[in-house]
Order: C-alpha cells, then sequence, then structure tokens
C-alpha cells in the first residue's frame, strides 16, 4: 500500500518535464561526485545472453562484462569502421571507449547532460578519435547530415521530450546512416514510446525485446549494487538507490519480470 503509493508519487514526478530533467540534472552529477574515487564507466543495467555470446575482451575489460555486453549489443547491429559516430548520453565513457577501441570507427563523440561525467571521461578515456562534449540530447550541437550512426543506451528515458531527440538524430544523420538504440519504458508509457517511433523520419531495421537479457545483466550486477548503495548513501536514502539500481526485488526488477516495464533494442537506418 505505502509501496504502491511511493511508486504513483515517483510516476507523477517524472511526468512533470521540467522537474524530470531538473531530477536528472542533479542526481548523475551527486553520482559522479560520489563515485570520484573509484569510478564506474558503466551506468547501464547490462544485457547478458544465455548462451553468452563469445565476445573476447581484454582483460581489464572482464570486469564490465555484462554492461559491455549492452553496448556489443546494442552498437554491432551495424559495421561502425570507419564511420563518424556520436554516443548521446555517454555517461562515465566506458561504452564510448569500448566501442572506439572495439569496433573501430574513424571517430566517436561522446555526449551528455552531465558535465562533471564529461570530465571524468576526458580525465580517464584518453584515445585516439575519441572525444567528450556537454550537450542536451533535444538540441544537440552538430550540423545536418555530419554522422554516420549515433548509438543511445538506456539514457532516453531520461528526456522530458523523446520526440525532439529523435528529431535530432535523423537532422543529422546522413542518407543510409544508423540509430543504434536501447532503452525500456513502464507499461503507461509505451504507447507515447511506439507512436514516437513510428512517426520518425527514421526507418526500422530491427527490434528485440531484451528484458530477459537486462534481467540477466541486473542478476549480474546485484552484489556489486547493493555494496554501492550501501557505501554511496545514508541509510535515509538506500531505498532510492536500489529503485534506480534495480537490485533483485526492487520495483525496476520486478517490473521487468513481470512484463509491467519492457526494455528493447533497436536499429534504425535514415
Ligand atoms: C542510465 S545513464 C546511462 C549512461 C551510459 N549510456 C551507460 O550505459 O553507461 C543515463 C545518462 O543519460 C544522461 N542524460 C540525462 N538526460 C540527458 C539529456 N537531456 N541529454 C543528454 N544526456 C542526458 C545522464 O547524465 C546519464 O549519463
Amino acid at each position: 500500500m505505502l509501496q504502491s503509493a511511493f511508486h504513483k508519487t515517483i510516476d507523477l514526478f517524472f511526468s512533470v518535464s521540467w522537474l524530470r530533467k531538473a531530477y536528472w540534472r542533479f542526481w548523475y552529477p551527486l553520482l559522479t561526485r560520489k563515485l570520484a574515487k573509484e569510478p564506474l564507466f558503466f551506468l547501464n543495467y547490462a544485457y547478458v545472453e544465455s548462451p553468452p555470446v563469445e565476445l573476447s575482451l581484454e582483460p581489464a575489460d572482464e570486469k564490465d562484462r555484462s554492461c559491455i555486453g549492452l553496448y556489443h549489443h546494442v552498437a554491432s547491429q551495424a559495421d561502425l569502421q570507419g564511420r563518424d559516430v556520436l554516443e548521446v548520453s555517454c555517461g562515465h565513457g566506458g561504452g564510448a571507449s569500448y566501442v572506439l577501441r572495439y569496433l573501430k570507427p574513424r571517430k566517436l563523440t561522446g555526449l551528455d547532460l552531465n558535465a562533471a561525467g564529461v570530465e571524468l571521461c576526458r580525465k580517464h578515456h584518453s584515445l585516439e578519435g575519441l572525444e567528450f562534449v556537454q550537450g542536451d540530447a533535444e538540441n544537440l550541437p552538430f550540423a545536418d547530415a555530419s554522422l554516420d550512426a549515433v548509438i543511445n543506451v538506456e539514457a532516453s528515458h531520461c528526456y522530458p521530450h523523446f520526440p525532439k531527440f529523435l528529431a535530432e538524430v535523423a537532422r543529422l544523420l546522413r542518407p543510409g546512416g544508423y540509430f543504434l538504440y536501447a532503452d525500456f519504458r513502464f507499461k503507461d508509457g509505451l504507447a507515447a514510446w511506439e507512436q514516437a517511433m513510428a512517426a520518425s523520419p527514421l526507418k526500422l531495421v530491427r527490434t528485440k525485446y531484451i528484458s530477459p537479457e537486462v534481467l540477466r545483466g541486473l542478476d549480474s550486477l546485484s552484489d556489486r549494487s547493493q555494496e554501492l548503495v550501501s557505501q554511496l548513501l545514508p541509510r535515509s536514502l538506500h531505498w532510492l538507490g536500489r529503485y534506480f539500481a534495480g537490485t533483485k526485488g526492487s520495483r525496476v526488477y520486478t517490473s521487468l519480470q513481470s512484463g509491467e516495464m519492457v526494455y528493447r533494442s533497436y536499429c534504425f537506418q535514415k
């Protein structure tokens, strides 16, 4: 009873677009500051196939295998070798670094709203061909038809005006360019999500329901997430940390199990 009132309050809060943006503007920089000593380079719920895909990683990347799994699943839907690529909402840059090192685009720019996160990316992922900029997914600072692919992983649920973001992606892509995308929605946001994608000028190439793989990903992260919540947040905020981290038994976890929340991946082409 108390729990459902709490979830209703959260849903109501996030339905107000300026509150939603203000919240993410506050939450992610706080997370970056809290994690400054031992940064986490991936902020997603991870993806694990059964049986696992064969993915040969450098030893230093093994600890992030399940989060890399989500990036690999999304970004390998198109051949990025030698291409100009933008990742919108690159977080702490682990995905951008993976894509640059393994999928070999010519140039990869990671963009995020979180200025502290962008600083962290610049400090830890200094690679030729990789750069990071601060910016907003709904107003992207790049020229029309200047990119071969845009990647977006588990972030668009934060954007107050998702159709604006899709319009920006369509504007930036060259003809034939790819939008490689994954995210989730709760059931009550599904129709608007699907309508926005159907109304976009981008052509759907493929989509996959990946809730089962993401649930396995959450299982792989659960101990780490519990530990981080206890370490980083005061006891009074542990419930909030568990909610966003998607630990076992949290609303995100049980909603993915029941189908109340749906996680999908997409490949679109201009
Ligand atoms: C769940 S994290 C995912 C980060 C990264 N893609 C990953 O998988 O590790 C969501 C990210 O979206 C970013 N974000 C939220 N609103 C944004 C906006 N309007 N424009 C750009 N980035 C935004 C946050 O700062 C955060 O880094």
